[in-house]
């Protein structure tokens, strides 16, 4: 088992309580929600989508309610039976296929893809290029991808580094790394996407500093992610596979 495996299996009963739960976490995960219906508009009804590392799948429940075929590709078991459970919880009765994997290591045929969603997960990835250039071989062309980063070239550029440095995420004992806006950029390029669409928010400490998260959520609000697009903690693109 990972590393990162371990953590998730262990994280699994605790991870929206720990992330979604206080004032920032609840904008935080609104705002993810917003940015899934920008990437879902650009899918045919009932697509076929996959979801690598949808964790407990706050994406998956909306995805799989609103009729898509979704695939979700977990490295933790527990997880996956967290995915089941909240679709229970939301009355979705759309079968899900549920697959146990190694996202560095796609499972999946050729052009099997309309859509696909790496969220939250590039910072476990160490050769994101890989895995990026096998998600672009089982979408078909014109297939569009969802993913974000934690930007090493934003306004917390010390602390990318520090996490790169140490191989470590400042907030949890896991294997972090964080990308530049530029180097992601490449990465896509070069394995066949083009960006259409982005999105940028900042990252607020997990643990609950009332003035401090406030502050930097309404600077967020204030600034709605667009002049500090680039500078942002979170970067999120719309790619579509040409
Ligand atoms: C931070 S959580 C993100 C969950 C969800 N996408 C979200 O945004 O809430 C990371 C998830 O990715 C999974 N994961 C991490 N590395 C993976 C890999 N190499 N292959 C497949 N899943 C992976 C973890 O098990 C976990 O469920």
């Amino acid at each position: 088992m990972t590393q990162v495996e371990e953590f998730y299996e262990e994280d699994a009963a605790v991870y929206d309580d720990k992330r979604f739960k206080g004032f920032s976490g609840k904008y935080e995960a609104r705002l993810h929600q917003q940015y899934l219906q920008e990437f879902l508009k650009h899918l045919p009804n009932e697509a076929d989508l996959l979801e690598i590392g949808p964790g407990t799948g706050r994406f998956s429940a909306p995805i799989a309610g609103q009729g898509h075929n979704l695939t979700a590709f977990d490295l933790s078991h527990n997880m996956l039976k967290e995915v089941d459970k909240k679709l229970e919880r939301n009355e979705v009765n759309r079968e899900v296929n549920y697959v146990q994997g190694d996202g560095t290591s796609l499972p999946f045929s050729a052009e099997t893809f309309d859509g696909c969603l790496l969220v939250n997960v590039t910072s476990h990835l160490p050769d994101a290029d890989s895995v990026l250039e096998q998600i672009s071989s089982i979408l078909s062309s014109g297939g569009y991808l969802f993913i974000n980063f934690p930007n090493l070239s934003g306004v917390y550029h010390p602390v990318g580094k520090y996490v790169n440095y140490h191989g470590k995420s400042v907030q949890e004992d896991v294997f972090s790394r964080w990308y530049s806006y530029n180097e992601m950029e490449r990465l896509l390029k070069t394995n066949g996407f083009n960006i259409v669409d982005e999105f940028g928010h900042m990252i607020t400490p997990r643990r609950e500093f009332p003035l401090l998260n406030k502050g930097i959520v309404y600077l967020d609000r204030l600034l709605n992610g667009r002049a500090t697009r680039r500078k942002s903690g979170y970067i999120f693109f719309i790619a579509k596979k040409e």
